[in-house]
């Protein structure tokens, strides 16, 4: 499957579009839209969790991987959806939610009324009720581990409490679970997309972490490549596109992942880029982002990927991350060329561009700013912890509204009418005040917008193959305000040059001097780099 010269876009089902005024975003909702995707110009939508589930993580506590939630739609939606996104030359991506599923799966129904085949499918551990097995923390905060008084044992859950973990050292989870994508790949899906993949295998031995939260245990562990490459063989997936999420991973396993001599996988996500904000790694700790790190991390991983064969997903949003203009660009003054600015520096990049929905908009932040407009597990069980460790209201507020997944789960802002245009009834969640001037009624019919600039740099990977195919190398290093690189392929060049700041930025002597400008997000020409200019230089050997 071809996916190097290719554009992946991500849809938040239940923000999308809500076809039936319940409030919740559904499959009709996406078929709906799908001419607004079609003229977009991408090539593969990844539509996240849809199947039954008690929407605890709004659909990442799967119950059934085989039937569609009602909140979301029926399996006839489903299959109309992928026959009219085929219609439009549109692949569908599903999610598969591999490392654990909803406590209220029938496998961990039985596994609780005592079936000792069901208990094997996750991991239980004998133990009373004051010494759980590990001192390791749920992602989502807390132990790790969950008590089951009638069984006297504990279960381990890296995420929510209602969010078991499957134990893939069993054989007859990781044959279900490819009965799962057989289901799906039969059923006309083009991808898949995994779900936190790399925490699947488990070590052999679990013991407390003095260092950590666990993680440097369970994370790219001991029998991950082999499960993905089991996975991949008997669910006969190696034709389709692939992307695992990697949680905390490394390099090399990333390489390993995506080298195609491996058979694992098309491409992976990794987050190292989106931490450099983080107060000593703490993701509840603000401080402004460091951009010679964020310029660094990712060159370095360019550079490793493309030495070591592997396959990078670009990306800077999804539905686990603030909005990228309120984060790395400027909301206020420099809306408008910021967002442009952070779309050319991924866009470009040797790697297979995410876009995830509204980012092609310039969707900013909720902004919401009391704690009962918050719906997200994780902001929820983190403003509770921030006020126990002594936070007081507002400053845990203000950690929210800067951190907060819901950042990225408001409503697809479609138009100016009430609630974004994304429904007609109650939204699940409220969009950000600024629907109003930010949506795509309004920037499809303006010529300069942010909407417009994607498509152009969508239809710039069609035009010039470099941007697949080619080699990159990055420019002006030493200077932390400039994301700037070539890309090369025979004779064909490409520039690239990106400030990351409001202010200007004079770089002296440029490789692209006297070179065609085949994209920018300022109109005319100039020798210094205005506020977050990008340009996009064709080269002229
Ligand atoms: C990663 C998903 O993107 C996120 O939304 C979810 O909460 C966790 N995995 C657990 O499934």
């Amino acid at each position: 499957m071809d996916f190097k010269d290719k554009v992946v876009y991500q849809i938040y089902t239940k923000s999308f579009r809500d076809s039936n005024g319940d409030g919740l975003g559904d499959l009709r909702g996406v078929i709906e839209k799908l001419d607004y995707l079609r003229d977009l110009g991408v090539n593969y939508l990844w539509l996240t969790p849809f199947y039954k589930s008690p929407l605890n993580d709004n659909g990442y506590d799967i119950a059934d991987y085989l039937s569609v939630d009602p909140a979301f739609g029926t399996m006839e939606d489903v299959e109309e959806l992928i026959a009219e996104a085929e219609k439009r030359g549109l692949g569908l991506m599903f999610d598969m939610v591999f490392n654990h599923t909803s406590t209220e799966h029938a496998w961990f129904r039985q596994a609780l009324a005592g079936e000792k085949k069901y208990q094997d499918y996750y991991i239980f551990r004998e133990g009373g009720l004051d010494a759980p097995p590990t001192n390791w923390e749920s992602k989502f905060g807390g132990s790790a581990w969950e008590y089951v008084p009638e069984l006297g044992k504990w279960y381990l859950h890296l995420y929510d409490r209602t969010q078991a973990d499957l134990n893939w050292d069993n054989p007859e989870v990781r044959g279900e679970l490819k009965d799962v994508l057989r289901f799906w790949k039969a059923k006309g899906v083009k991808g898949f997309r995994f779900d936190v993949v790399n925490l699947i295998s488990k070590p052999a031995v679990f013991e407390d972490d003095h260092q950590g939260d666990g993680r440097r245990f369970y994370t790219d562990g001991p029998h991950i490549h082999e499960y993905l490459k089991e996975m991949v063989a008997d669910a006969d997936i190696g034709d389709m596109v692939t992307v695992g999420e990697m949680s905390s991973t490394s390099l090399d396993n990333c390489v390993r992942y995506t080298n195609p001599a491996e058979k694992e996988l098309s491409m992976t996500f990794s987050f190292h880029h989106l931490k450099v904000d983080y107060k000593d790694g703490n993701k509840w700790e603000l401080q402004p982002p460091d951009l010679g790190r964020l310029k660094d991390l990712l060159t370095t991983w360019q550079l490793e990927m493309q030495r070591a064969g592997g396959w990078n997903a670009v990306f800077w949003c999804n539905h686990d991350q603030p909005r990228a203009v309120s984060r790395f660009g400027d909301d206020g003054k420099y809306w408008k060329q910021s967002a442009k600015m952070l779309a050319t520096c991924v866009h470009l990049l040797r790697g297979t561009p995410y876009v995830y929905q509204g980012e092609e908009l310039g969707m900013t932040n909720a902004g919401h700013a009391s704690i009962e407009q918050y719906r997200d597990v994780e902001s929820l069980n983190y403003y509770r912890i921030m006020l126990e460790a002594g936070k007081t209201e507002a400053e845990a507020l203000e950690v929210l509204r800067q951190r907060s997944r819901d950042n990225g789960r408001t409503p697809m802002q479609w138009d100016g009418s009430p609630n974004a245009g994304f429904t007609d009834g109650t939204p699940w969640i409220l969009p950000p005040e600024n629907y109003q001037t930010i949506n795509a009624e309004a920037e499809l019919r303006d010529p300069d917008s942010i909407l417009q600039y994607y498509k152009r740099l969508v239809q710039l990977r069609k035009e010039e193959p470099v941007i697949a195919a080619g080699q990159i190398e990055f420019l002006f290093r030493d200077v932390p305000e400039v994301f700037s690189y070539r890309r090369f392929l025979g004779t064909q060049d490409l520039f690239v040059v990106n400030n990351l700041t409001g202010h200007e930025v004079t770089l002296g002597d440029v490789p692209w001097a006297g070179c065609e400008k085949v994209l920018g997000n300022y109109a005319d020409a100039s020798k210094v780099l205005r506020p977050y200019e990008a340009a996009v230089y064709k080269a002229c050997r």
